[in-house]
Protein backbone atom coordinates (compact mmCIF):
# COMPACT_ATOMS: atom_id res chain seq x y z
CA UNK A 1 0.00 0.00 0.00
CA UNK A 2 0.95 3.36 -0.84
CA UNK A 3 0.78 6.65 1.05
CA UNK A 4 -1.14 8.33 -2.03
CA UNK A 5 -2.97 7.71 -5.14
CA UNK A 6 -3.74 10.62 -7.45
CA UNK A 7 -6.77 11.01 -10.13
CA UNK A 8 -6.45 13.95 -12.30
CA UNK A 9 -10.43 14.10 -14.17
CA UNK A 10 -13.29 13.01 -12.02
CA UNK A 11 -15.14 11.66 -14.93
CA UNK A 12 -16.60 8.61 -15.58
CA UNK A 13 -12.92 7.04 -15.59
CA UNK A 14 -11.66 8.99 -12.73
CA UNK A 15 -15.27 8.16 -10.43
CA UNK A 16 -14.65 3.92 -11.23
CA UNK A 17 -10.98 4.80 -10.33
CA UNK A 18 -11.55 6.59 -6.92
CA UNK A 19 -14.19 3.82 -5.74
CA UNK A 20 -11.91 1.09 -6.57
CA UNK A 21 -9.25 2.55 -4.57
CA UNK A 22 -11.44 2.62 -1.73
CA UNK A 23 -12.69 -0.83 -1.75
CA UNK A 24 -9.47 -2.47 -2.67
CA UNK A 25 -7.43 -0.59 0.18
CA UNK A 26 -4.87 0.57 -2.00
CA UNK A 27 -3.92 3.82 -0.89
CA UNK A 28 -4.00 6.08 3.28
CA UNK A 29 -5.15 8.70 0.93
CA UNK A 30 -6.65 9.39 -2.68
CA UNK A 31 -6.70 12.55 -4.61
CA UNK A 32 -9.10 13.53 -7.07
CA UNK A 33 -8.76 16.81 -9.13
CA UNK A 34 -11.15 18.07 -12.18
CA UNK A 35 -12.10 22.24 -12.92
CA UNK A 36 -15.01 21.14 -13.29
CA UNK A 37 -18.17 22.88 -13.64
CA UNK A 38 -16.00 25.67 -15.13
CA UNK A 39 -18.44 29.05 -14.70
CA UNK A 40 -19.60 30.34 -18.40
CA UNK A 41 -18.35 34.14 -18.82
CA UNK A 42 -21.52 34.69 -20.38
CA UNK A 43 -23.43 33.39 -18.06
CA UNK A 44 -24.87 36.39 -15.31
CA UNK A 45 -22.78 37.00 -12.19
CA UNK A 46 -24.84 35.00 -9.82
CA UNK A 47 -25.04 31.96 -12.05
CA UNK A 48 -21.04 32.38 -12.21
CA UNK A 49 -20.57 32.13 -8.24
CA UNK A 50 -22.96 29.67 -8.25
CA UNK A 51 -21.03 27.54 -10.33
CA UNK A 52 -17.52 28.46 -9.66
CA UNK A 53 -18.65 27.01 -5.41
CA UNK A 54 -19.62 24.10 -7.24
CA UNK A 55 -17.22 21.00 -7.58
CA UNK A 56 -17.58 17.75 -9.26
CA UNK A 57 -13.90 16.26 -7.21
CA UNK A 58 -14.78 17.81 -4.00
CA UNK A 59 -18.40 16.38 -4.21
CA UNK A 60 -17.38 12.63 -5.92
CA UNK A 61 -15.17 12.75 -2.65
CA UNK A 62 -17.70 13.46 -0.34
CA UNK A 63 -20.27 11.34 -1.86
CA UNK A 64 -17.52 8.14 -1.00
CA UNK A 65 -16.42 8.99 2.32
CA UNK A 66 -19.74 9.41 3.53
CA UNK A 67 -20.13 5.83 2.39
CA UNK A 68 -17.27 4.40 4.07
CA UNK A 69 -18.55 3.68 7.95
CA UNK A 70 -21.23 1.58 5.70
CA UNK A 71 -18.60 0.07 3.51
CA UNK A 72 -16.13 -0.68 6.66
CA UNK A 73 -13.06 0.96 4.58
CA UNK A 74 -10.88 3.70 6.65
CA UNK A 75 -9.27 6.16 3.64
CA UNK A 76 -8.52 9.97 3.46
CA UNK A 77 -10.30 11.30 0.57
CA UNK A 78 -9.22 14.85 -0.97
CA UNK A 79 -10.86 16.83 -3.50
CA UNK A 80 -9.57 19.65 -5.40
CA UNK A 81 -10.65 22.31 -8.73
CA UNK A 82 -7.35 23.42 -8.69
CA UNK A 83 -4.60 20.50 -8.94
CA UNK A 84 -3.84 20.83 -4.72
CA UNK A 85 -5.71 17.51 -4.43
CA UNK A 86 -2.43 15.68 -6.09
CA UNK A 87 -0.24 17.27 -3.56
CA UNK A 88 2.50 14.40 -2.67
CA UNK A 89 1.23 11.40 -4.60
CA UNK A 90 3.17 8.70 -5.08
CA UNK A 91 1.21 7.41 -8.38
CA UNK A 92 -0.85 9.63 -10.48
CA UNK A 93 -3.25 8.21 -13.01
CA UNK A 94 -4.51 10.94 -15.48
CA UNK A 95 -8.05 10.63 -17.02
CA UNK A 96 -8.25 14.44 -17.89
CA UNK A 97 -9.51 15.52 -21.50
CA UNK A 98 -12.87 14.88 -23.26
CA UNK A 99 -14.05 11.27 -24.18
CA UNK A 100 -15.05 10.50 -27.67
CA UNK A 101 -18.93 10.41 -28.46
CA UNK A 102 -20.86 9.59 -30.87
CA UNK A 103 -22.34 12.26 -33.23
CA UNK A 104 -26.14 12.42 -33.59
CA UNK A 105 -25.56 10.44 -36.92
CA UNK A 106 -24.57 7.61 -34.59
CA UNK A 107 -20.52 7.98 -36.38
CA UNK A 108 -18.11 8.98 -33.67
CA UNK A 109 -14.71 10.69 -33.80
CA UNK A 110 -11.24 9.21 -33.90
CA UNK A 111 -9.06 9.19 -30.64
CA UNK A 112 -6.62 11.09 -32.77
CA UNK A 113 -9.23 13.81 -33.53
CA UNK A 114 -9.59 14.64 -29.64
CA UNK A 115 -5.97 15.19 -30.23
CA UNK A 116 -6.34 19.36 -30.13
CA UNK A 117 -8.40 20.00 -27.52
CA UNK A 118 -6.76 17.40 -25.09
CA UNK A 119 -3.09 18.32 -26.33
CA UNK A 120 -4.55 21.93 -24.42
CA UNK A 121 -5.55 20.16 -21.03
CA UNK A 122 -2.45 18.05 -21.09
CA UNK A 123 -0.13 20.98 -20.82
CA UNK A 124 -1.76 21.84 -17.64
CA UNK A 125 -2.34 18.23 -16.40
CA UNK A 126 1.95 18.35 -16.60
CA UNK A 127 1.89 21.84 -14.90
CA UNK A 128 0.11 20.29 -11.98
CA UNK A 129 2.03 17.41 -11.72
CA UNK A 130 5.18 19.02 -11.80
CA UNK A 131 3.97 21.27 -8.79
CA UNK A 132 2.01 18.70 -7.20
CA UNK A 133 3.77 15.11 -7.24
CA UNK A 134 6.96 15.63 -9.42
CA UNK A 135 8.41 12.42 -8.47
CA UNK A 136 5.41 10.26 -8.24
CA UNK A 137 4.98 7.41 -11.17
CA UNK A 138 2.75 8.33 -14.07
CA UNK A 139 -0.06 6.15 -15.90
CA UNK A 140 -2.01 7.97 -18.33
CA UNK A 141 -5.60 7.20 -19.79
CA UNK A 142 -6.62 9.84 -21.25
CA UNK A 143 -7.04 10.08 -25.61
CA UNK A 144 -4.82 9.73 -28.11
CA UNK A 145 -3.43 7.86 -25.66
CA UNK A 146 0.40 7.57 -26.83
CA UNK A 147 0.83 11.33 -27.97
CA UNK A 148 -0.58 11.98 -25.04
CA UNK A 149 1.67 9.99 -22.68
CA UNK A 150 4.20 11.63 -25.67
CA UNK A 151 3.57 15.22 -24.62
CA UNK A 152 3.26 14.71 -20.49
CA UNK A 153 6.57 13.06 -21.27
CA UNK A 154 7.84 16.04 -23.42
CA UNK A 155 7.06 18.66 -20.97
CA UNK A 156 8.05 16.61 -17.53
CA UNK A 157 11.20 14.69 -18.97
CA UNK A 158 10.53 11.93 -16.51
CA UNK A 159 12.86 8.91 -15.58
CA UNK A 160 11.64 6.83 -18.94
CA UNK A 161 10.28 3.86 -16.29
CA UNK A 162 8.06 6.16 -14.57
CA UNK A 163 5.59 6.97 -16.82
CA UNK A 164 3.56 4.94 -19.10
CA UNK A 165 0.11 4.40 -20.78
CA UNK A 166 -2.25 2.48 -20.21
CA UNK A 167 -3.68 0.53 -23.10
CA UNK A 168 -2.66 -2.77 -23.93
CA UNK A 169 -4.20 -4.21 -20.62
CA UNK A 170 -7.66 -3.24 -21.85
CA UNK A 171 -6.64 -4.26 -25.61
CA UNK A 172 -5.72 -7.67 -24.59
CA UNK A 173 -8.99 -7.71 -21.75
CA UNK A 174 -11.06 -7.19 -25.12
CA UNK A 175 -8.84 -9.85 -27.17
CA UNK A 176 -9.42 -11.81 -24.08
CA UNK A 177 -13.39 -11.50 -24.07
CA UNK A 178 -13.95 -12.20 -27.07
CA UNK A 179 -11.98 -15.42 -27.36
CA UNK A 180 -13.51 -16.66 -24.08
CA UNK A 181 -17.05 -15.79 -25.99
CA UNK A 182 -16.15 -17.57 -29.24
CA UNK A 183 -14.16 -20.80 -27.30
CA UNK A 184 -16.97 -20.63 -24.57
CA UNK A 185 -14.56 -20.64 -22.13
CA UNK A 186 -13.67 -19.34 -18.77
CA UNK A 187 -12.04 -15.66 -19.46
CA UNK A 188 -9.70 -16.76 -16.82
CA UNK A 189 -8.07 -19.01 -18.94
CA UNK A 190 -7.07 -16.68 -21.87
CA UNK A 191 -3.89 -14.59 -22.17
CA UNK A 192 -3.09 -12.17 -24.96
CA UNK A 193 -1.64 -9.00 -25.49
CA UNK A 194 -2.76 -6.46 -27.89
CA UNK A 195 0.64 -4.15 -29.04
CA UNK A 196 1.30 -1.19 -30.63
CA UNK A 197 -0.43 1.94 -30.35
CA UNK A 198 -4.16 2.53 -28.87
CA UNK A 199 -6.12 2.97 -32.58
CA UNK A 200 -7.62 1.17 -35.21
CA UNK A 201 -4.41 -0.37 -36.32
CA UNK A 202 -3.34 -2.46 -33.11
CA UNK A 203 -1.69 -5.76 -33.10
CA UNK A 204 -3.81 -8.26 -31.61
CA UNK A 205 -0.53 -10.95 -31.33
CA UNK A 206 -2.06 -14.33 -32.08
CA UNK A 207 1.03 -15.97 -31.75
CA UNK A 208 1.24 -14.98 -28.26
CA UNK A 209 -2.97 -15.78 -27.75
CA UNK A 210 -3.69 -18.67 -25.29
CA UNK A 211 -6.57 -21.04 -23.70
CA UNK A 212 -5.47 -22.64 -20.51
CA UNK A 213 -1.60 -22.04 -21.75
CA UNK A 214 -2.36 -24.18 -25.06
CA UNK A 215 -2.45 -22.59 -28.29
CA UNK A 216 -5.74 -20.28 -29.54
CA UNK A 217 -5.97 -21.81 -32.81
CA UNK A 218 -6.96 -25.16 -31.16
CA UNK A 219 -9.85 -23.64 -30.29
CA UNK A 220 -11.08 -20.92 -32.67
CA UNK A 221 -10.66 -21.39 -36.82
CA UNK A 222 -8.48 -18.74 -38.65
CA UNK A 223 -12.09 -16.82 -39.85
CA UNK A 224 -13.16 -16.63 -36.41
CA UNK A 225 -9.83 -15.24 -35.10
CA UNK A 226 -9.91 -12.65 -37.58
CA UNK A 227 -13.12 -11.72 -37.14
CA UNK A 228 -12.57 -11.54 -33.48
CA UNK A 229 -9.05 -9.36 -34.40
CA UNK A 230 -11.12 -6.57 -36.17
CA UNK A 231 -13.45 -6.64 -33.51
CA UNK A 232 -10.92 -5.63 -30.54
CA UNK A 233 -9.31 -3.11 -33.07
CA UNK A 234 -12.35 -1.26 -33.25
CA UNK A 235 -13.67 -2.63 -29.81
CA UNK A 236 -13.57 0.98 -27.86
CA UNK A 237 -15.41 2.63 -30.88
CA UNK A 238 -18.19 -0.39 -30.35
CA UNK A 239 -18.98 1.00 -27.04
CA UNK A 240 -18.54 4.39 -28.20
CA UNK A 241 -21.20 3.61 -29.91
CA UNK A 242 -23.54 1.89 -27.96
CA UNK A 243 -23.37 4.27 -25.13
CA UNK A 244 -24.04 7.36 -26.83
CA UNK A 245 -22.78 9.66 -24.17
CA UNK A 246 -19.04 8.90 -24.15
CA UNK A 247 -16.69 6.08 -24.07
CA UNK A 248 -15.49 2.96 -22.07
CA UNK A 249 -14.98 3.52 -18.60
CA UNK A 250 -14.71 0.67 -16.32
CA UNK A 251 -12.92 -1.36 -18.22
CA UNK A 252 -10.09 1.12 -18.58
CA UNK A 253 -10.28 2.07 -14.73
CA UNK A 254 -10.08 -1.72 -14.24
CA UNK A 255 -7.05 -2.19 -16.67
CA UNK A 256 -5.09 0.90 -15.52
CA UNK A 257 -5.80 -0.15 -11.16
CA UNK A 258 -4.21 -3.82 -12.92
CA UNK A 259 -1.45 -2.13 -13.76
CA UNK A 260 -1.11 0.28 -10.40
CA UNK A 261 -1.71 -2.77 -8.31
CA UNK A 262 1.49 -4.27 -9.89
CA UNK A 263 3.66 -1.33 -9.16
CA UNK A 264 2.07 -1.12 -5.61
CA UNK A 265 2.81 -4.09 -4.56
CA UNK A 266 6.18 -5.07 -6.69
CA UNK A 267 4.58 -7.69 -8.30
CA UNK A 268 6.96 -7.91 -11.24
CA UNK A 269 3.64 -8.12 -13.56
CA UNK A 270 4.10 -8.76 -17.04
CA UNK A 271 1.41 -6.13 -18.93
CA UNK A 272 1.25 -4.62 -21.89
CA UNK A 273 2.10 -0.88 -21.60
CA UNK A 274 2.09 1.94 -23.42
CA UNK A 275 6.32 2.37 -23.06
CA UNK A 276 9.13 4.61 -24.02
CA UNK A 277 10.94 2.86 -26.85
CA UNK A 278 14.48 3.37 -27.05
CA UNK A 279 15.74 1.23 -29.51
CA UNK A 280 13.35 -1.96 -28.45
CA UNK A 281 10.95 -3.24 -31.43
CA UNK A 282 13.48 -1.05 -33.77
CA UNK A 283 11.55 2.17 -32.60
CA UNK A 284 13.70 5.17 -30.70
CA UNK A 285 11.62 8.51 -29.60
CA UNK A 286 8.32 6.82 -28.94
CA UNK A 287 5.24 5.17 -26.94
CA UNK A 288 4.29 2.25 -28.00
CA UNK A 289 2.59 -0.40 -26.62
CA UNK A 290 5.00 -3.58 -25.36
CA UNK A 291 5.01 -6.32 -22.93
CA UNK A 292 6.55 -4.85 -19.54
CA UNK A 293 7.67 -6.28 -16.36
CA UNK A 294 5.72 -3.94 -13.93
CA UNK A 295 7.22 -3.46 -10.14
CA UNK A 296 7.95 -0.96 -7.88
CA UNK A 297 9.95 1.65 -10.07
CA UNK A 298 7.48 1.04 -12.50
CA UNK A 299 8.64 -0.05 -15.72
CA UNK A 300 11.10 -2.69 -14.79
CA UNK A 301 12.00 -4.08 -18.06
CA UNK A 302 10.54 -4.52 -21.56
CA UNK A 303 9.92 -7.66 -22.99
CA UNK A 304 11.03 -7.85 -26.83
CA UNK A 305 8.32 -10.83 -28.56
CA UNK A 306 9.41 -12.88 -31.28
CA UNK A 307 6.70 -11.37 -33.83
CA UNK A 308 5.68 -13.34 -36.92
CA UNK A 309 6.19 -11.16 -40.37
CA UNK A 310 3.27 -10.59 -40.54
CA UNK A 311 2.60 -8.90 -36.30
CA UNK A 312 6.20 -7.26 -37.99
CA UNK A 313 4.13 -5.68 -40.53
CA UNK A 314 1.40 -4.58 -38.79
CA UNK A 315 3.29 -2.97 -35.55
CA UNK A 316 4.87 -1.13 -38.04
CA UNK A 317 2.27 0.14 -39.56
CA UNK A 318 0.92 1.30 -35.84
CA UNK A 319 4.23 3.16 -35.13
CA UNK A 320 3.53 4.82 -38.26
CA UNK A 321 0.05 6.04 -37.36
CA UNK A 322 1.77 6.69 -33.65
CA UNK A 323 4.62 9.15 -35.44
CA UNK A 324 2.07 11.18 -37.46
CA UNK A 325 -0.01 11.96 -34.38
CA UNK A 326 3.14 13.12 -32.50
CA UNK A 327 4.63 14.84 -34.71
CA UNK A 328 1.40 17.09 -34.81
CA UNK A 329 2.19 17.18 -31.28
CA UNK A 330 5.27 19.03 -32.01
CA UNK A 331 4.01 21.64 -34.79
CA UNK A 332 1.40 21.99 -32.19
CA UNK A 333 3.27 22.80 -29.45
CA UNK A 334 5.69 24.69 -31.53
CA UNK A 335 3.23 27.60 -32.44
C1 LIG B 1 -11.32 2.94 -25.17
C2 LIG B 1 -10.91 4.33 -24.81
C3 LIG B 1 -10.90 4.56 -23.35
O1 LIG B 1 -10.56 2.25 -25.85
O2 LIG B 1 -9.69 4.64 -25.38
O3 LIG B 1 -12.42 2.54 -24.77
Amino acid sequence: MVNKIGIIGGGYIGGVLVHEIVNRRLAREVGLCDPAPIPNPNDPPDRQAVTAKQSVAIGKCLDIAEGLPTVGRDIRLVGSKDYSALRGADLVINTAGVPRKARPDGTYPTREELLAINLKVTKQVAAGIQEQCPNAIIVSIANPLDAIVYLLNKLLKPPKNRIMGMAGQLDSGRYRYFVAEAANVSTENVTAMVLGGHGDDMVPVRSACQVAGIPVTKFLDAETLTKIETRTRKAGGEVVGLLGFGSAFVSPAWAALEMAEAILFDKRKIIPVCAYLDGEYGVKGLFMGVPCILGRNGIEKIIELDLTDGEKAAFAKSVQSVRKTCDEVEQMTAK
